[in-house]
């Protein structure tokens, strides 16, 4: 079963999505998917055909969708037939390379899960497959509290917090669910810290700054290996960057400690607080707030699920970042994670 090329779907028609896994993020956000506009979900692929059928009674939105079944080679699905345009790869971290260049390879476009690679090289094997088009899955930078977090930081001296110096992240979970901690502690699963959470702290920083790093710190704690490993992840991590402007990064990311979430934004004038702008409840928005000599002034960010802006920008073909985004990304991670000594 081939799907059509995504170069040869009419305009008009909606993008065609297979969700590729059935685990916990499919499940929050197939309905999202399936809701945003120009989308629709045609297939889901499961290890196990049983999964997939079960999935597609039971998760709004993909009722009449198709279940495959994963193939053996990445990007491949047997057991039953459907015809798309676009996979949203929602698999453990290991397997996000070879599936992006499997399903592109066949001519599927891709939106894959944070982190979409770990290497350069990684991303250039995806960008080197003729007609590629995949993105990584930062959802939170697609919600408009993003876009005005960083028309803060680049409001110059006379903007809101004055010329940007530093930007703040803070992104920790304790992951104590045993199935949480069979995929975010495996070694075997590419899991970590900085693969889980502190991709977050990188890209947040990448965007708002507008910059690449030039400088970049990771230093941190390994977690007890998952049971039947003797590899160990990192757990709590601490980074430190520089871009060449001369902002400065500073982040915390773990799997070990529960922290609040929270970004801030410190300039020579003010800063700018956000205590949730990963991915800010529909109902309540994204609160932030600019000190400024002395006076606090407090706005809430509405908008959407960010998971909808990003796949209506995905089918629009907008990219929200240069050319080279999922490049640098993995750079920076690889850059951290040689540094953790951790590798996979
Ligand atoms: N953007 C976000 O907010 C967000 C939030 C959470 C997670 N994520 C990302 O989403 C990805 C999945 O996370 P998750 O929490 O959904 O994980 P999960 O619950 O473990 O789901 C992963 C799914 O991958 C499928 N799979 C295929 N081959 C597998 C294998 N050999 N071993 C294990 N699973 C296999 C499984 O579906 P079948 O059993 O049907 O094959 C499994 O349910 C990760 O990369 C994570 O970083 C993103």
């Amino acid at each position: 079963m081939w799907p059509r090329r995504a170069s040869q779907q009419p305009a008009s028609n909606p993008m065609r999505w297979v969700v590729v896994g059935t685990g916990a993020i499919a499940q929050k956000v197939t309905p999202l998917l399936a809701r945003s506009k120009g989308c629709e979900v045609v297939a889901v692929a499961s290890r196990s055909i049983e999964r997939a059928k079960e999935f597609c009674a039971t998760i709004e939105g993909a009722t009449g969708a198709a279940a495959l079944q994963l193939g053996g080679a990445a990007g491949a699905f047997t057991g039953g037939e459907a015809q798309f345009d676009a996979a949203y790869v929602t698999l453990p971290n290991r397997m996000h390379p070879a599936w992006t260049v499997g399903l592109l390879e066949r001519g599927v476009r891709v939106l894959c899960e944070k982190p979409l690679a770990w290497r350069a090289e990684q991303v250039r094997a995806m960008a080197a497959t003729a007609g590629a088009r995949f993105a990584e899955g930062f959802m939170n930078l697609h919600h408009p509290v993003s876009a005005r977090l960083r028309a803060i930081a680049q409001g110059g001296e006379e903007g809101p917090i004055g010329r940007l110096v530093e930007v703040q992240a803070n992104r920790c979970s304790n992951m104590t669910l045993p199935e949480r901690i069979a995929t975010r502690r495996s070694h075997a699963w590419a899991g970590g810290a900085m693969m889980d959470l502190g991709c977050y702290c990188l890209s947040f920083a990448r965007y708002v700054a507008g910059e690449e790093f030039v400088e970049l710190r990771a230093h941190g704690e390994l977690a007890p290996a998952t049971p039947g490993e003797t590899k160990q992840v990192d757990g709590t991590v601490h980074l430190e960057g520089a871009f060449p402007s001369g902002v400065r990064l500073r982040a915390k990311c773990s799997i070990m400690e529960q922290e609040p979430t929270h970004v801030r934004l410190i300039g020579t004038r003010g800063e700018a607080y956000c205590d949730w702008p990963w991915n800010p409840p529909e109902d309540a928005g994204a609160p932030v707030t600019v000190t400024r000599d002395g006076e606090e002034l407090h706005e809430v960010v509405q908008g959407d699920s960010a998971f909808v802006y990003q796949f209506e920008r995905f089918v629009r073909g907008e990219r929200i970042w240069g050319g080279d985004w999922e490049a640098q990304q993995a750079r920076a991670m690889e850059v951290c994670l040689e540094q953790l000594g951790v590798e996979y």
